[in-house]
């Protein structure tokens, strides 16, 4: 296994490049399910995930051909509809075939993600909303089976803006018969991409990024190319990089305006944040102050952030308090932020963090994506040498992170394990 070695305390300096997001790419190639035509999609990352919703796309019988961040697909018969808990269990995203399986062939097959590190994590909205559109759905030996010969238009209200389970709906919509409201949906950015994507295929979509989405169903959809927005995670996850090291450093390629939870929090700790039209620059001259941290669904402070978040307040000025609404219990990393001198108590949702001046480099170990990508922002600036292993959790979301950020002067390197291991079981966010 692949491990990561950081020798902290390097001042982080210069530009850095975003890639396409992961949450936004990987709808995206799913819809291929929902037509016949050629899409090209550029921008997508080269992240584990990605290639996990390949190989998955492929099993059900779309061809997908990958050349460096570019993607060339078409889905123009059925293999088979079922999505195996082999893949299913290393990536739960793979649950965002479930729709278009649906609509576009009548039946899907997909297996339950099961349980996952930072919480139970249910498909049952999905389900339910799969059932308002006609859809016969059992769950029977760890398999959702859902069947429905045309789906048709219904009214939905979601009990919680759930992010995958508006992109199932949405998706499946697009080829009901008649028209589909679905209301109290996720306002995520990587939605409104998903939409527009649909609609360049020839889908009808009106009020994405809003509360409520409605869908005129159509026939079939056709090829469609399109550019996946930049990942809001990773700047988020390089601005609070460059903040702990009291660094000066310009994310480019990305789009301000979805980070603006993340930047106003930056500002209130005291970071310098300039924003232009595709790019942030945060500079940190002085140790920053702690501020208090809510997660809420989009335009709230992502809780894919709050562990990058928590690490920066672990050596800022002061007590914050971290609440956690999104995910019960996705305070996994607090015990490895412990391992390297934090100050953390945790109290259900909440964390109490008290900044300390210096965390000290320690071994530790990623228990999912973001999980991990705080420990890389804690260990940027520990004294001494922080090893995290199990770094493919890493590799599930952020392109070549050691590559871009020793471009900005940080010491990190990535040395090779004995093999990959085995993910099943390990990663599934
Ligand atoms: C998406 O997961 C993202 N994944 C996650 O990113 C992200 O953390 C999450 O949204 C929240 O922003 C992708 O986009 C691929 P949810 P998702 O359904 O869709 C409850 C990362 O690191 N819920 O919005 O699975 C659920 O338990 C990953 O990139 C139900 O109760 O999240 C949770 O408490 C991790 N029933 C809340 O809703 C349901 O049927 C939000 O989950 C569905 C969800």
């Amino acid at each position: 296994m692949d491990k990561i070695i950081i020798t902290g305390g390097r001042r982080l300096q210069g530009d850095i490049k975003v890639s396409g997001a992961k949450n936004a790419a990987l709808p995206i190639l799913a819809s291929v399910i929902l037509g016949g035509g050629e899409c090209t999609v550029t921008n997508v990352p080269r992240v584990v995930d990605v290639f996990t919703m390949g190989k998955l796309l492929g099993i059900l019988g779309a061809t997908v051909k990958t050349e460096g961040n570019r993607v060339v697909m078409k889905m123009d018969a059925l293999r088979s509809s079922e999505a195996p808990y082999d893949l299913v269990r290393t990536m739960r995203a793979s649950v965002v075939v479930l729709g278009p399986l649906l609509a576009r062939w009548g039946e899907a097959i997909v297996s339950l993600p099961g349980g996952c590190a930072i919480g139970s994590r249910p498909v049952n909205l999905h389900l339910a909303g799969l059932e308002q559109m006609g859809a016969t759905v059992t769950v029977e030996h760890g398999y959702i089976k859902a069947k429905a010969p045309r789906l048709k238009g219904a009214r939905i209200c979601l009990d919680f803006p759930t992010v995958t389970g508006t992109e199932n709906l949405m998706m499946a919509a697009c080829l009901a018969d008649g028209t589909t409201v679905i209301e109290n949906v996720a306002k995520e950015p990587e939605i409104v991409d998903l939409a527009a994507f649909l609609v360049k295929r020839g889908a009808r979509i009106a009020g994405a990024g809003t509360d409520m989405i409605t869908i005129e169903g159509v026939k079939e959809l056709r090829g469609a190319d399109h550019e996946v927005i930049p990942d809001r995670i990773e700047a988020g996850t390089y601005l609070a990089a460059a903040a702990i090291t009291g660094g000066d450093v310009c994310v480019k390629d990305c789009r301000p305006q979805h980070l603006e939870a993340v930047t106003a929090k930056l500002r209130e700790a005291g970071a310098e944040v300039t924003e232009s039209k595709e790019s942030v620059r945060l500079k940190a001259s002085k140790r920053l102050k702690s501020v208090d941290v809510k997660t809420y669904p989009y335009p709230g402070f992502a809780t894919d952030m709050q562990a990058q978040m928590m690490a920066l307040m672990c050596v800022a000025q002061g007590t914050s308090v971290i609440t956690e609404t999104v995910f019960e219990g996705r305070f996994i990393h607090v015990p490895e932020l412990q391992r390297m001198g934090a100050n953390i108590k945790v109290d259900g949702s909440h964390a109490v963090v008290t900044g300390t001046t210096q965390l000290s480099g320690a071994a530790v170990m990623a228990s999912d994506l973001r999980a991990s990508a705080g420990l890389v922002v804690a260990g940027l600036a520990a004294e001494g040498d922080t090893e995290i292993a199990r770094v493919y959790h890493l590799d599930r979301g952020y392109e070549r992170i050691e590559e871009k950020l020793s471009g900005l002067g940080a010491a990190i390197r990535r040395v090779p394990g004995m093999g990959q291991p085995n993910q099943i079981a390990k990663g599934r966010a």
